[in-house]
């Protein structure tokens, strides 16, 4: 039986018990659970600008999530429910095919200075392109703490798209998610590009279209896993495929097979402390890369096995920005066992594909609302004052009721006490 059995059915503080026995966290993650604490108002206010207060969402946890053959707990931050229950009820039948497994292209930030009123564009390029080994020093002199750190600027490249001469800087950011360092160094080289190109600089800055660090995972599901008879199994995986090629082909069904995966993806980034916004419009583009916005994730049949598989650019870090400010950031990352960037990027690709074969096996089995009515059943208990043990069988009984309402669900409670 696994050590995490029933852990939805626990209580908060008994998850947290848990989670510390197991993960072994530091005696400062389990306080800042225990006690829930968040962003300090002194902090919060030095962060955003004209701030009011601070914002709270709920922080849930995924356990047993299984990539490159080690187990982790995923901290999630999301409001809507059913993503936390899908995605370890994913997490949990993909675990026992053997879990998922990750590779990493590379991990280089991009960024461009657009270059406008060229008078010789060809000429220009030959020149920059000439001057490479230059502009990469200018570049690492602009930030020489990253160069300290093993990473720097590492290659230049150049286009002309219609009047602009755009100059691309892919730098090794290490750790860091690199917005920063690479806008200190393009702003150190404008100056220099705009002198050897005899034209003029209207922007320099990062791509969020991370295209250079771009991150794979992939799981084998067992199909005889995926139902108890062995022909629904077979029925199921043979739509979970249908389904992935309709979300390859229509814009509308891609949009919303997305946005399921970002379920998850987004859930771990914002508990983490990433910013969601940059990860969403790479892999956005990257859904559109021939042209045609498409799916994310592909799912395919190889004899016994459903293989799952999503490639997406993943600009993540871990450390900068917030993450070493907010409580829960620290927390999440305590739970996730310190990992260094790499790993946790392969990590958020990962759960997305999770949270997509969840989605879809939902989508092409009982439907998404049957999911969703369990779970409602379940809160509207709780909210009637149903105790844990109580909340099971008022959540059953107000699923066979024409009203899943709070009303119905006192009326059941009243019943079931017998008042
Ligand atoms: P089920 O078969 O009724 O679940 O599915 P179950 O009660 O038999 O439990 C199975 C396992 O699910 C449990 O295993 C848990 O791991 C997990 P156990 O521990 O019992 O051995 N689980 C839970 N985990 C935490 N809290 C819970 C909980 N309940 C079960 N309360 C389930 C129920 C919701 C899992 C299933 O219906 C499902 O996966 N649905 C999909 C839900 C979903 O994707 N929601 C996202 C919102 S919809 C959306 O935005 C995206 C979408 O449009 C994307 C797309 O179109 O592609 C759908």
């Amino acid at each position: 039986m696994s050590r995490f059995s029933g852990f939805y059915k626990k209580t908060r503080q008994e998850r947290i018990d848990i989670l510390n026995q197991e993960r072994m966290l530091q005696a400062k993650t389990v306080e800042i659970l225990r006690k829930n604490q968040n962003l300090p108002e002194n902090i919060a206010g030095k962060m955003a600008e004209n701030h009011l207060g601070t914002f709270c969402l709920p922080f849930s946890v995924v356990p047993e999530f299984l990539l490159d053959g080690q187990e982790y707990s995923l901290p999630m931050v999301t409001e809507e429910p059913s993503v936390v229950a899908a995605c370890s009820f994913g997490a949990k039948i993909i675990g026992r095919s053997g879990g998922f497994t990750s590779d990493i292209q590379n991990r280089l930030m991009i960024g461009q200075v657009a270059l406008y009123n060229v008078a010789e564009p060809q000429v220009a390029q030959k020149n920059i392109e000439h001057e490479t080994a230059t502009i990469l020093s200018l570049a690492n002199q602009a930030h020489p703490s990253i160069v300290k750190r093993g990473g720097g600027a590492r290659t230049l490249r150049t286009e002309i798209k219609d009047q602009f001469l755009i100059v691309y800087l892919s730098v090794d950011v290490k750790e860091a998610m690199g917005a920063n360092i690479l806008n200190t160094m393009l702003e150190g080289i404008k100056d220099y590009l705009e002198e050897i190109s005899r034209g003029k600089a209207l922007m320099a800055i990062l791509s969020n279209y991370a295209s250079e660090s771009l991150v794979t995972a992939r799981c084998r599901i067992t199909i005889s896993s995926l139902a108890t008879s062995a022909a629904l199994a077979q029925e199921t995986a043979e739509k979970i495929a249908l389904a992935s090629q309709l979300a390859q082909i229509d814009t509308y069904r891609a949009t919303t097979h997305n946005k399921g995966i970002f379920n998850g993806i987004d859930g771990l980034v914002v508990a983490t402390g990433n910013d969601w916004r940059a990860v969403e419009a790479g892999a956005h583009a990257y859904a559109a890369r021939d042209g045609h916005y498409r799916g994310l994730s592909t799912w395919t049949i190889d004899r016994e096995e459903l293989l799952g598989q999503m490639t997406l650019p993943m600009p993540i870090a871990t450390v900068g920005g917030s993450i070493g400010l907010n409580p829960k950031v620290q927390a999440a990352f305590d739970i996730l066992g310190q990992p260094k960037a790499r790993t946790l990027a392969s990590l958020i690709v990962a759960v997305g594909l999770c949270q997509n074969f969840a989605a879809l096996r939902a989508l092409v089995t009982t439907g998404i609302q049957a999911g969703h009515m369990k779970l409602q059943a379940k809160s509207l208990a709780i909210l009637a004052g149903a105790t844990e043990s109580e909340a099971d069988i008022i959540a059953q009984q107000l699923r066979k009721e024409q009203h899943t309402n709070l009303e119905t669900a006192k009326q059941l409670l009243a019943t079931l006490r017998g008042n």
